[in-house]
C-alpha cells in the first residue's frame, strides 16, 4: 500500500493532467471541478511514514497511518505528502483499505449528523440518546451515506434510508429500519413508511432536491444537511435564516480532522462500525475505479491500491 510522507504543512507536486481524483479511496466529494494545478491523485490516503518533517514528532517511520489532502489530493501516487495535523494512526486490527475509507466520507457522515443535532454514541455503547431522533439518510448506500446509517443507529436513533432498489437489504443490514427505492413516487418523496416526520435529514445524493420535497416530510424544528449545496441550496438556507424558519436546511463542507478520523478508527477497531467497498483497483487501472465512482452508482467506497497486482 502507500507510504506516506508525513511534513508539516507542504503540498503535494501535482505534475500531471488529471484533476485530483481520489486517492486510494474515491468519493464523488472530488467531483467538484479543480481551479488549481491539476494532481495526480485524491483527498484520502493509506500508508507508511517513510519521513518526517522539522518539527513532527507525533509520529515515526514505518507508523501505519491514513490522512487526508484536501484540497490538494496528491493520493495517486508511491509517494504522498501529508500534513501531520491531517494524519492518524492506523491501529494494526484495521486494514489500510478499511482506514482509508474514513478520513472524507466517516468524518463527513459524523459531521452530519451532529450538525443536524443528532447525537452520536462513539465511546460508550451503553450512552443511548434520551430522545431518539428520526433520521434520514439520502444515498445511504454511497459512501457518507453508509457511515451515516450506521453512527445514527449506534446512537440509537430511528433511522430511514433511500437507496436503490438493489440496495435495500444492504442499507437495512447497515441499521437503517426503514428503506425507500429513491425511484418509485413514494421514494422521491422521501415518505417514510410509518409516517414518520424526520428531526434530521443527512442529504447525500449528489443530486439537489427542492426544499419541496424536504418541508413536507420535516418535523417542526427538522434539520436538513445538504453534502453537495448548490447555489439554489445556499441561496434557501440564507432565506431560512432571515425569516426565522423553524424547519432548516444547512450547506456542509467537512474538513477532517485528526481527532475525528481517530474516534473513528477506534470504532472500526472494535467492529462497531464497518466499511462497504464497491470495488478495489490497482493504480495501472485507477481510471476504472474513478469512472465508477464518477458514476454515482457505486455501493461504497471505490479504493485504489498501490503496488497490487495487475489484473
Ligand atoms: N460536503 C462534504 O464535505 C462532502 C464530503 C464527501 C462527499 N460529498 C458529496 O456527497 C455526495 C455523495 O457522495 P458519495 O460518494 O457518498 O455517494 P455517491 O457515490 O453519490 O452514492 C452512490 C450511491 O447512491 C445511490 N444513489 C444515487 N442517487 C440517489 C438518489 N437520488 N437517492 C438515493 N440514492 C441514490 C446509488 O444507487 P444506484 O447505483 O442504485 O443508483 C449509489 O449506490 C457527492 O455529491 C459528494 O460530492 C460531500
Amino acid at each position: 500500500m502507500w507510504r506516506c510522507r508525513s511534513r508539516r504543512r507542504r503540498k503535494a507536486r501535482c505534475s500531471s493532467g488529471w484533476r485530483p481524483p481520489a486517492s486510494t479511496s474515491s468519493t464523488g466529494s472530488s467531483r467538484t471541478a479543480s481551479r488549481g494545478p491539476s494532481c495526480p491523485g485524491g483527498f484520502d490516503l493509506a500508508g507508511e511514514v517513510v519521513e518526517l518533517g522539522a518539527g513532527v514528532s507525533s509520529f515515526k517511520p514505518g507508523d501505519k497511518v491514513i490522512a487526508i489532502n484536501f484540497p490538494n489530493g496528491g493520493g495517486l501516487a508511491e509517494y504522498a505528502v501529508a500534513s501531520a495535523s491531517r494524519t492518524a494512526a492506523r491501529p494494526p486490527e484495521v486494514s489500510a483499505v478499511e482506514g482509508v475509507c474514513v478520513p472524507i466520507a466517516a468524518v463527513t457522515a459524523l459531521g452530519s449528523l451532529r450538525t443536524a443535532g443528532v447525537t452520536v454514541t462513539l465511546d460508550d455503547p451503553a450512552r443511548a440518546p434520551a430522545t431518539p431522533k428520526n433520521v434520514l439518510v439520502t444515498a445511504a448506500s454511497g459512501a457518507v451515506g453508509h457511515f451515516a446509517v450506521q453512527l445514527a443507529r449506534m446512537g440509537g436513533h430511528n433511522v430511514t434510508a433511500t437507496c436503490g432498489a438493489r440496495n435495500l437489504g444492504l442499507v437495512r443490514s447497515l441499521g437503517a429500519d426503514e428503506a425507500l427505492d429513491y425511484k418509485t413516487p413514494e421514494g422521491a418523496k422521501l415518505r417514510s413508511p410509518s409516517g414518520r416526520k424526520y428531526d434530521a435529514v443527512v442529504h447525500c445524493a449528489a443530486k439537489g432536491l427542492p426544499w419541496s420535497v424536504f418541508r413536507p416530510v420535516l418535523a417542526a424544528s427538522g434539520t436538513v444537511v445538504d453534502i453537495t449545496p448548490g447555489f439554489v441550496a445556499v441561496v434557501t438556507a440564507i432565506l431560512q435564516v432571515a425569516t426565522f424558519s423553524k424547519k432548516r436546511l444547512v450547506p456542509l463542507i467537512v474538513t477532517p480532522k485528526k481527532e475525528e478520523m481517530e474516534l473513528l478508527l477506534g470504532m472500526l477497531k472494535q467492529g462497531r462500525l464497518k466499511t462497504v467497498i464497491d470495488s478495489r483497483h490497482p493504480l495501472g487501472s485507477a481510471h476504472e475505479g474513478w469512472a465508477k465512482s464518477m458514476s454515482g452508482h457505486a455501493t461504497g467506497k471505490v479504493v485504489i491500491e498501490i503496488g497490487a497486482a495487475q489484473p
